[in-house]
């Protein structure tokens, strides 16, 4: 069977915990081959290793989300480097900005953590995943001081323009439930503008379930939704016609086609060698 590969879930969220274990260790049988599960402060992300750690298809990433940032302190960037050298960690995130929510810190504040992240990435050599709501220019602004730092803009919603200049310097783009929303046409365009080999597919379970599932808690068997939808005839005629290379690239066993992924992201080759 091919597996499919969730870049982005949050198993470490209360909502599995009535059923975490059963719904885990089912994956690999539902199709779901490698998941990344990224924390958002000190607590998520410990559990996000303990939870990479207890099964060998889940991969954990440590960070700072901008909404939950308010406790950061430099020091802690110790615990994260403590954490990060753990080989069952492959990023740094979920780190960004977020100026969508009053109530997140200031957006100064949340600059710096997400600089002193940017740094501690580019020091360790891993990639990074980047939430990006509503500060599309000055998370560019900011990665780009980091150029030797790479990754994914997950959950992408900024313009084609933005997408493009992403594209050129290396980056990622993660596309989930929302590409299902009738309301997305902004993000159906710029995913049909993103090279194939640039796009990542995630769910952010346990939030945004895609249609057809819409509302309901979401966990990684949902990918296949977003995937068929972008290869399906809402997509464009070029990814019509390239939707069995764009299908191999998140399967996991067809290794040419994860080919691409791997040059940018050789953080991510030891996952795509695991016998599964
Ligand atoms: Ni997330």
């Amino acid at each position: 069977m091919n597996l499919i590969f969730d870049t982005h879930a949050h198993y470490d969220d209360e909502a599995f915990d009535a059923d975490r274990e059963a719904l885990l260790s089912s994956m690999p049988e539902n199709g779901v081959g490698l998941i990344v599960d990224p924390g958002c402060d000190l607590d998520t992300s410990r559990r996000a290793v303990e939870i990479a750690e207890q099964y060998p298809h889940v991969y954990a990433a440590v960070g700072w989300h901008p909404e939950n940032c308010a406790p950061y302190t430099r020091e802690s960037l110790d615990t994260l480097r403590a954490w990060a050298k753990n080989p069952k960690v492959v990023a740094i995130g979920e780190i960004g900005l977020d100026y969508y929510w009053e109530q997140n810190p200031p957006r100064e504040f949340q600059q710096e953590v997400f600089r002193d992240q940017l740094a501690l990435a580019r020091e360790l050599g891993l990639p990074v995943i980047v939430h990006d709501r509503d500060a599309h220019a000055d998370c560019l602004a900011i990665v780009k001081e980091f150029p030797q730092v790479r990754g994914v803009f997950h959950c992408f919603s900024g313009s084609v323009e933005i997408a493009q200049e992403l594209i050129k310097r290396g980056w990622y783009l993660g596309f989930d439930g929302p590409l299902t929303y009738k309301n997305a046409k902004k993000t159906v365009e710029v995913a049909k503008i993103v090279p194939l080999d640039r796009v990542l597919l995630e769910t952010d379970s346990p939030y945004m379930a895609p249609v057809p599932v819409r509302g309901t808690r979401n966990d990684s068997r949902n990918v296949s939704h977003i995937c068929l939808l972008y290869t399906s005839d809402a997509a464009d005629e070029r990814k019509r016609n390239e939707a069995d290379r764009f299908r191999s690239s998140f399967f996991i066993s067809n290794l040419n086609g994860a080919a691409n992924l791997l040059a940018i992201l050789p953080d991510f080759v030891r996952m795509f060698i695991l016998p599964l």
